[in-house]
């Protein structure tokens, strides 16, 4: 068996220490999945998908270990519970966030990997596992334990992460690192063990494109004036009127006014980590 790159990752890690490691860390790097261009003709239709699935190698790993003692634990653990780099197979796999294709350019965020990192495929990311039937095996007992070291010397701000539901954490909103993920719409994410709180600041009228996504939302307006639109239904939201938005349902928003909102996601938003 063997295998050929399709293309190579552009990203601005040149050192691994540079990547951010443990379960608090935020993948928010961006760069570009560059595609040979004999395999250009395989991206077509790509752009409609907001998320990718990108399969690698780890081509600047060590031998591999069976057991393997992730940044996330004091413990070691079987390599194949972990997604430590020395592997038999030196395969990495990530999630990534298509930001825009320009050609066999794939421009996208999230990226963990290091520059000149050969990518061996890419797929849709498409998640149909329900939230509640999802185990996290040692992780949620090093959460617990409460082990989140690990993390990038440079990333900053305590890890959003709060854990466990074993585990209480009190968390001043306003110390997170806010985001703008979409022209005005800036965001602070709060993720639990499954589910992500996205503390929003929208300026006025500022649109969210219509878009939907596997994850079952409740959609709620702290101050100001929101328009939702869910599955062709449009209303004005105001503070103590809720909406829920069911899996995979299309929506789409627009601020009337300068808004505050809180949303809340089921499973984790592991697009927003
Ligand atoms: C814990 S692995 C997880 C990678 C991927 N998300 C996965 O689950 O397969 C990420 C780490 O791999 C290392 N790494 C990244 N790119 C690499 C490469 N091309 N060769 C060897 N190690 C790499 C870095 O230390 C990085 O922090």
């Amino acid at each position: 068996m063997e295998f050929r790159p399709i293309g190579v990752v552009r990203s601005p890690y040149s050192d691994k220490a540079q990547i951010p490691k443990g379960p608090g860390a935020e993948h928010e790097a961006e760069g570009v999945l560059e595609v040979l261009p004999e395999f250009e003709p395989g991206l077509v239709d790509i752009e409609g998908f907001s998320h990718l699935y990108v399969l690698w190698v780890f081509h600047r790993a060590e031998p591999f270990e069976l057991l393997s003692s992730p940044p996330t634990d004091d413990r070691p653990h079987g390599v194949f519970a972990t997604r430590a780099p020395r592997r038999p197979n030196p395969i990495g796999l990530t999630v990534v966030r298509l930001l825009r294709r320009d050609g066999p350019r794939l421009h996208v965020r999230g990226l963990d990997m290091l520059d000149g990192t050969p990518i061996l495929d890419i797929k849709p990311y498409l998640s149909s596992v329900p939230a509640g039937e999802i185990r996290r095996g040692w992780l949620a007992d090093a959460e617990a334990r409460g082990h989140t070291q690990g993390r990038s010397p440079q990333s900053g701000p305590p890890p959003t992460t709060a854990g466990s539901g074993a585990k209480m954490a009190f968390i001043d909103v306003s110390t997170l690192p806010q985001r703008e993920v979409i022209p005005g719409y800036r965001a602070r994410f709060l993720h639990g063990q499954g589910m992500t709180a996205a503390y929003w600041e929208v300026d006025a009228g500022a649109a969210m494109p219509e878009h939907a996504h596997v994850h079952e939302q409740i959609a709620n307006v702290l101050s100001g004036e929101f328009e939702l639109t869910v599955a062709g239904e449009r209303r004005r939201l105001t503070p103590g009127t809720a909406a829920l938005i069911p899996s995979d349902v299309r929506h789409s928003g627009r601020a009337i006014t300068a808004c505050r909102l809180l949303d809340v996601f089921n499973p984790v938003r592991e697009d927003y980590r």
